[in-house]
């Protein structure tokens, strides 16, 4: 930990993730809704998903992939600082998930904190602890994003049901000198269409009954095509904005990690702001929308795969509920 007022440059030093073991293909879903491989592949760009066991919770998610990225990093728990865990689908109301990782990882000396922005929850908790480490108030931190999607997904709804999958990820943060490491995060939200993807129950607002089970209130519920609007429009200009702020064109960056909620999104993205396809690194149709493990488990895949290689310039660009999203700029140095 550092005493003066510097600012310190802060770096993903390891990455990790999780995906169940249990694959639920389109083929699958034909046999649960009306629907049909070639709709959902041509509408979304998903050919299958990942489903957690009925007994796993997120946090069991978290732990598989905070060991590999500690690993990855090689980092002793009790080295970490702080857990940020971002999710949409907490094991309980109280307490926070974070501090369920924490015990199953052993990382006696974090403080434990959960953030909730929806698919934009890992950038959220990316800056979280990009600000704790930059300031000098920790050394080192972990930020998890794990959803298990399966819990909030009503199987009897064709429009949501076909979309979202489990999994998670995770990296390890590190005050690092000689690299530029995040340079940048920008995050915005707009809570006036909050309406458009919510969970109406379960909250303050409407408690738990035999009603709202009856109601099935308790799944997602989201407006489809209006959400595929304002995630092109908001994650476009958070890519055109972070890259205007750091001085940099599109022509600079060597790999685009984006949300993977649909493959169509991201073509779309890619027209706005002139990227060809290649750049992005895409792999919905292997998991689908995996909420706020989406971003990390692509980052980590695309780390494994050489896709991305130290010095390489990588924006994340993200967008969910809220509605938050958010943009990131990370030289890379694993
Ligand atoms: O993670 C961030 C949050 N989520 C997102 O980013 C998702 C954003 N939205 C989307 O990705 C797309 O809007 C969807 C994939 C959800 C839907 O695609 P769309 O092209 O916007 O379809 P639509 O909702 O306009 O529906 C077109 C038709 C409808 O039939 P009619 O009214 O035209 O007769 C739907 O009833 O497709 C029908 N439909 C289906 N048909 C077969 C909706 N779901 C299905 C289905 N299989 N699973």
């Amino acid at each position: 930990m550092k005493n003066d007022n510097t600012i310190r440059n802060v770096s993903i030093i390891g990455t990790g993730s999780y995906l169940p073991e249990r694959v639920l293909t389109n083929a699958d879903l034909e046999k649960m809704v009306d629907t049909t491989d070639e709709w959902i592949y041509t509408r979304t760009g998903i050919r299958e998903r990942r489903i957690a066991r009925e007994d796993q919770p997120v946090s069991d998610m978290a732990k598989e992939a905070s060991k590999k990225a500690l690993s990855n990093a090689n980092i002793r728990p009790d080295e970490v600082g702080m857990i940020v865990v971002a999710t949409t689908t907490p094991d309980m109301m109280l307490p926070n998930t974070a501090c369920l990782v924490q015990d199953l990882i052993g990382a006696k000396n974090a403080f434990c904190l959960d953030v909730s922005a929806a698919c934009a929850g890992f950038l959220y908790g990316l800056e979280v602890a990009h600000t704790f480490i930059a300031s000098g108030n920790i050394d080192t931190a972990l930020v998890i994003g794990s959803d298990k999607m399966s819990c909030i997904t009503d199987w009897q709804d064709r429009s949501t049901c076909v979309l979202f999958g489990d999994g998670a990820g995770a990296a390890v943060l590190q005050a690092r000198d000689g690299t530029r490491g995040i340079m940048r995060t920008l995050l915005g939200s707009n809570g006036s269409l909050a309406d458009l993807l919510k969970i109406p129950a379960g909250g303050s607002r409407k408690t738990a009954s035999v009603q709202t089970v009856k109601d099935r209130s308790h799944y997602i519920k989201m407006e489809g095509r209006e959400v595929f609007k304002h995630a092109v429009t908001c994650m476009t200009n958070a890519a055109q904005q972070i890259l205007d702020h750091c001085g940099l064109t599109i022509q600079d960056v060597n790999c685009i990690i984006p949300h993977q909620a649909n493959a169509r999104i991201i073509k779309a993205i890619g027209q706005q702001i002139n990227a060809p396809l290649e750049t992005f690194y895409i792999n919905v149709e292997k998991y689908g929308n995996t909420s706020a493990a989406s971003i990390i488990v692509a980052m980590d895949e695309a780390s494994q795969d050489h896709r991305i290689k130290t010095g390489d310039l990588v924006l994340l660009v993200g967008f969910g509920g809220g509605f938050s999203w958010g943009a990131s700029l990370i030289e890379w140095c694993r």
